[in-house]
């Protein structure tokens, strides 16, 4: 079997924010089946606080070694799951190598501009927010800084420029398409 149909390995979307890996995750964890964890989620819980007071209070490192506990925790947990994982989880190599080692991950990848339509005006993701530059040059520079981290870590890349049920069926799609795909 492909490891990316493996029923025992977590299935993990990444990308940038705005890239829809809540939406297309909770749509594809209930078709395959799957309990679907998102690290934001995990990192709230954690933190007993939300992802902009915990920047704020206790700042991005301290966000980073939480959202990395929470990846670690949600790869860990069975039934094995479906994972949305925050956008910056590529930004850490030991998260990339677990990733890497333990998961099948999907790429949901789509232009800055069509994820700054998505975002708005970015008030609930403290890297888009504040003074300086706009959500839309944020975004361009997300994307230049990480697209190599997001494609290292990929095995598979889905566009995710449509809307959320094309894209999960473009994910479930190339999901299943590992059974034949001589894996
Ligand atoms: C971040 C993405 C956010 C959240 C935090 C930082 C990032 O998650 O983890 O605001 O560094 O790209 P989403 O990608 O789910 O919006």
């Amino acid at each position: 079997m492909s490891e990316r149909t493996d029923p025992t390995r977590p299935v993990v979307l990444i990308g940038i924010m705005g890239a829809g890996k809540s939406a297309v995750g909770r749509r594809v964890a209930a078709r395959l089946g799957r309990p679907f964890l998102d690290t934001d989620d995990l990192v709230v819980e954690r933190a007993e606080m939300s992802i902009p007071e915990v920047f704020e209070q206790d700042g991005e490192l301290m966000f980073r070694a939480l959202e990395s506990e929470s990846l670690r925790h949600a790869v860990a947990s069975e039934p094995t799951p479906l994972i949305a994982a925050g956008g910056g989880v590529v930004l850490s190599d030991a998260n990339c190598e677990i990733l890497r080692e333990y998961t099948t991950v999907v790429w949901l990848d789509a232009p800055p501009e069509v994820l700054a339509e998505r975002v708005g005006d970015g008030a609930d993701r403290p890297l888009l927010s504040g003074g300086g530059p706009g959500v839309l040059d944020r975004l361009r520079a997300i994307d230049a800084n990480r697209r190599a981290r997001y494609e290292a870590v990929a095995d598979v890349v889905v566009d995710a420029t449509a809307g959320v049920d094309e894209v999960a069926e473009a994910v479930a799609a190339a999901l299943a398409g590992g059974d034949g795909g001589g894996g």
